[in-house]
């Protein structure tokens, strides 16, 4: 008798177990062979994890694939995994891709995890000959890695994107979305490979995760809420940017970000806010904390600019008219390559303030850096540069 009730509790146990645990859909069971071009697979794997009631994860086991781009969209009946253990290769001419502007795109989900040791490798070698933004202001769109779009409630673990032929990582209009343990490799001189740019989202979390490429380490755009940005290591590349912003004048505001224990090493900048002069954009920036954070040999930093303006396409006649408030910039240690390692220039329109700096100790060729400023007036506690009029 006890045996039978013992039983029938191992039986319900284990019953109970299969159903949170869900269905487990190996891309191979859908055709998804090594060496081949694995898009009508993972699409099979994922119109049935999309329909399933209980949670699903689809598996592209170690071994080497070709991807010509997927475009998957919610809204699906129960949470999704993907883990991707395998190589996942691109196709290197951006023509032979089926993609629209990202390679690997998602939309309108709810609990989508990505996780495992996988690479998803751009093949961007070709695509950056072709990249001649900097000079055509109507250059062609490169393919990014990776696009979310109006995700929510998640996770981006582990995984590698290698050499997008644009940026690695678009995340646009997503809530509660975190990368942890995330790793971008690209070469320091691939042009616009921002390793991961977030748009018009709310509480994205970009933890312990390592990012090398060409362009911003993790740039943030308007209409960002709640960003935070620990343990990352930067390098090399441009570093950490609020912006460009003030381009447009249907840009919201931005609000909210932590950027702490973050390590930059041979980037452009560490920190960077850049707004646009003579443009109509408006907005505030506000609550921007920048908290222990180390310097290796980093061109600028910790810089505003709010007279942003590369490749001096643009006119500095009128100032920026984007306010920027609240920045508190807290225990920053490390090498300058310049001898400005502070630069703080604000906007002769809308002068920056509550900026204060507590601790910032940055040396220049073994001498302290300066800070170089304009229209602000940083309150200065501990050890920190006193502010030298920009000229
Ligand atoms: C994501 O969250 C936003 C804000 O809460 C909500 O409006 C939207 O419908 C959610 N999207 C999905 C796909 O759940
Ligand atoms: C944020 O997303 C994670 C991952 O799906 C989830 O565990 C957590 O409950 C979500 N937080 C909120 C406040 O919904
Ligand atoms: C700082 O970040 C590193 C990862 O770069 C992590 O290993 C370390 O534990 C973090 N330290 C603190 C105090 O959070």
């Amino acid at each position: 008798m006890t045996l039978i009730i013992a039983k029938i509790i191992v039986f319900l146990f284990l019953a109970n177990f299969d159903t949170t645990q869900g269905a487990v859909l190996d891309i191979k069971a859908f055709g998804g062979a090594p060496n081949s071009n694995i898009r009508q697979a993972f699409t099979s794997a994922w119109t049935q994890a999309c329909a399933s009631t209980t949670p699903a994860k689809i598996v592209i086991p170690a071994g080497t694939y070709q991807l010509t781009g997927i475009d998957v969209k919610g809204p699906c009946k129960a949470p999704i995994e993907i883990q991707v253990d395998g190589t996942i290769k691109s196709p290197p001419n951006p023509a032979d891709i089926k993609a629209v502007t990202q390679w690997v795109k998602f939309g309108y989900l709810d609990r989508l995890t990505i996780s495992g040791k996988g690479v998803f490798d751009g093949l961007g070698a070709t695509a950056w000959k072709q990249n001649d933004c900097h000079k055509n202001k109507n250059c062609k769109m490169l393919m990014m890695n990776f696009g979310f779009n109006f995700v929510n409630n998640s996770i981006v673990r582990d995984i590698t994107s290698k050499d997008s032929k644009n940026f690695h990582v678009n995340v646009l209009a997503c809530n509660n979305f975190t990368f942890e343990g995330f790793k971008v490799i690209a070469p320091d001189e691939s042009p616009n490979t921002d390793g991961i740019h977030i748009g018009k989202s709310t509480d994205v979390k970009v933890l312990n995760s390592n990012i090398g490429t060409g362009d911003d380490c993790v740039s943030i755009g308007d209409g960002c809420k709640k960003i935070t940005i620990q343990g990352v290591n930067c390098g090399p590349g441009h570093g950490i940017s609020v912006g460009s912003l003030g381009k447009y004048d249907t840009e919201e505001p931005v609000e909210g970000l932590l950027v702490k224990n973050c390590t930059f090493t041979k980037t452009d900048n560490g920190v960077r806010i850049k707004t646009w002069p003579n443009t109509p954009g408006s907005i505030t920036v506000t609550d921007m904390k920048f908290e222990d954070l180390t310097m290796n040999n980093v061109r600028n930093p910790i810089i505003i600019d709010q007279e942003y303006c590369p490749w001096n396409h643009c006119s500095k006649e009128s100032p920026s008219k984007i306010k920027i408030s609240k920045v508190s910039i807290k225990n920053v240690k490390g090498t300058s390559k310049s001898k400005e390692g502070v630069i703080l220039i604000c906007s002769r329109g809308v002068p920056c303030e509550e900026v204060d700096m507590t601790n910032v100790d940055l040396t220049f060729n073994g001498a302290p850096a300066i800070a170089k400023c304009a229209n602000v007036k940083p309150v200065i506690k501990g050890k920190a540069p006193a502010c030298v009029a920009s000229a």
